[in-house]
């Protein structure tokens, strides 16, 4: 090494490279020479750089921290990270859901919130967004809900009259619609925003006792948001804003933080409740279900490799500890299965041992093998059971015997509605009449009618008009006078 100060560079096996600079040539002017290694590393290496992007949220920032316990919530959850002054390491993820790896952070979008909590009984993954409800409430619809979203096929483009045909077909998506046409749609940055868990979720407490529940983090840094016009702006001249503001605002030492509060419902109200309370295009109103404080998350370390800790940072709601577990919500049942199936194709089986994904605590699983494969199997035999000291599941120390809900009844493909207040429109209205204020109100109908006026035509176009008329008919009126009027 001429310089000792700089290290040299070296291979992928770590051998010392003749030049950064030159390939190896017959004459200066000659071919190329096949057995030049290094030049040939080089570039297979960066031909292999890319994973897929996600084929949703491609586009998001992160940041490691910490999730502190304030308040005792024991009695409704045995789950280690929830107990009294507990201190968990995290990890979180916010992202854009449409838009592709390059696209601006300002557009208009909901936001991920997805958090994994290295606990003490292994990961546990909340993979929330910025709102609390969401478009559809059927697993089934999802697929086409994004294809709506993202690109047509014959052009590549997106298109407006495609994502509201499909909300206008679907009008359990007007709660969802609503909260994203108004000023949360585009926050003034990741710090900006609140995050959901957005489904209902079971907690178990230690005597086994079941409670429904809701998560809502609300940020410390105080809810804001970027007007249309900024945000197209902005879109234009710093696209990347909410990667860099969140980066910047960890490396000056301003660490973000969020108040981490649920509802819970007891577990035999859920039968009775006015609305479905498993349903999530609808909120539990407050009123019914007061928020219970339980801690804060603070985010104060930025990832040393983007692509190592980020990219591959693989989120997954099937990642249940001792304490939580799901509810009957169509939905989160299928995103149990979606995002394990998701990261084997994006990332590779062996997912869960990359630096993000690995758990805290030691992992004694019976997988083994496969690409990529670098944690060597500590089975003593590779089955189960088995008579030489392997893993043998502990039931007795961590089942949840009363996890679940009773069930029965014929096989149907039927929609909800069996809770007298169950319907496509109320809250969405509330929202409109007793949520927002004048302003608000006016910015609502100005982004309704401006994403209208991109591309919408009739039939959709009429039937949009409705859908306002349908969650409030002064609004509606509204629209319907500014699409006219353009
Ligand atoms: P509340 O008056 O108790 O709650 C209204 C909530 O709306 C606020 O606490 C705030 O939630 C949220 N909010 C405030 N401004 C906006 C905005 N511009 N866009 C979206 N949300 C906003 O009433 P209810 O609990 O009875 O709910 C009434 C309506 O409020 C619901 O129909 C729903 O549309 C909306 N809402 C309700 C939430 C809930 O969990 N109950 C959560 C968010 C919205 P936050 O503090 O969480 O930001
Ligand atoms: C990402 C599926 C609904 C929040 C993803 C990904 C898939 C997916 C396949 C890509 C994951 C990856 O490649 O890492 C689904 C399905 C849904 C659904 C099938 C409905 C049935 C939701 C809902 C929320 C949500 C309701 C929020 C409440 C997220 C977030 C990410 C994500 C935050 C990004 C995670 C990250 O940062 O890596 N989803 N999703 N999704 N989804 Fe969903």
């Amino acid at each position: 090494m001429p310089d000792s100060a700089v290290p040299y560079t070296t291979n992928n096996a770590g051998v010392p490279v003749p030049s950064d600079e030159h390939s190896l040539t017959v004459g200066r002017d000659g071919p190329i020479l096949l057995h030049d290694h290094y030049l040939i590393e080089k570039m297979a290496q960066f031909n292999r750089e890319r994973v897929p992007e996600r084929v949703v949220h491609a586009k998001g920032s992160g940041a490691y921290g910490v999730f502190e316990v304030s308040e005792d919530v024991s009695r409704w959850t045995k789950a280690k990270l929830f107990q009294p002054g507990r201190r968990t390491e995290m990890l979180a993820r916010f992202s854009t859901v449409a838009g592709e790896q390059g696209s601006p952070d300002t557009w208009r979008d909901p936001r991920g919130f997805a958090l994994k909590f290295y606990t003490e009984d292994g990961n546990y993954d909340l993979v929330g967004n910025n709102t609390p409800v969401f478009f559809v409430r059927d697993t089934i619809k999802f697929q086409d809900f994004i294809r709506s979203q993202k690109r047509r096929p014959d052009n590549g483009l997106r298109d407006h009259d495609m994502q509201w045909d499909f909300w206008t077909l679907s009008p359990e998506s007007a709660h969802q619609v609503t909260w994203l046409m108004g000023d949360r749609g585009i926050p003034k940055s990741y710090r900006h925003m609140n995050g959901y868990g957005s489904h209902t979720y079971m907690w178990i407490n230690a005597d086994g006792e079941r409670f429904w529940v809701k998560y809502h983090f609300k940020t410390d840094q105080g809810v804001d948001f970027l007007t249309q016009e900024d945000a197209d702006r902005l879109a234009g001249s710093d696209p990347d804003l909410h990667r860099q503001d969140l980066y910047d605002a960890i490396e000056r030492g301003e660490h973000p933080s969020w108040t981490l509060y649920v509802q819970v419902m007891p577990f035999e109200a859920a039968a009775g409740y006015r609305f479905n309370p498993f349903d999530l295009t609808k909120v539990w109103p407050h009123g019914d279900h007061p928020l219970v404080k339980v801690g804060r998350m603070t985010l104060n370390r930025n990832p040393e490799d983007f692509f190592v800790h980020i990219e591959q940072a693989a989120f997954e709601p099937s990642n249940l500890v001792p304490g939580i577990s799901v509810s009957p919500d169509k939905m989160l049942l299928g995103r149990i299965f979606s995002y394990p199936d998701t990261h084997r194709y994006r990332i590779g089986p062996n997912y869960a041992q990359l630096p993000p994904n690995r758990a805290h605590v030691p992992v004694h699983s019976y997988a083994k093998d496969g690409p990529m494969r670098f944690d060597p199997s500590r089975a003593n035999a590779p089955y189960a059971p088995n008579s030489y000291g392997g893993p043998a599941a502990a039931a007795d120390r961590f089942d949840d015997p009363s996890a679940g809900w009773r069930t029965e009844g014929e096989m149907v493909r039927e929609a909800y509605g069996l809770h007298p207040e169950d319907d496509d429109w109320g809250q969405a209205g509330t929202m409109v009449r007793e949520v927002l204020d004048a302003a608000a109100r006016d910015r609502l109908v100005s982004n309704i009618v401006g994403h209208l006026l991109a591309g919408v035509s009739d039939p959709v176009l009429e039937r949009a008009v409705q859908y306002w008329r349908n969650v409030d008919k002064a609004l509606g009126d509204r629209v319907a006078a500014g699409v006219r009027k353009a």
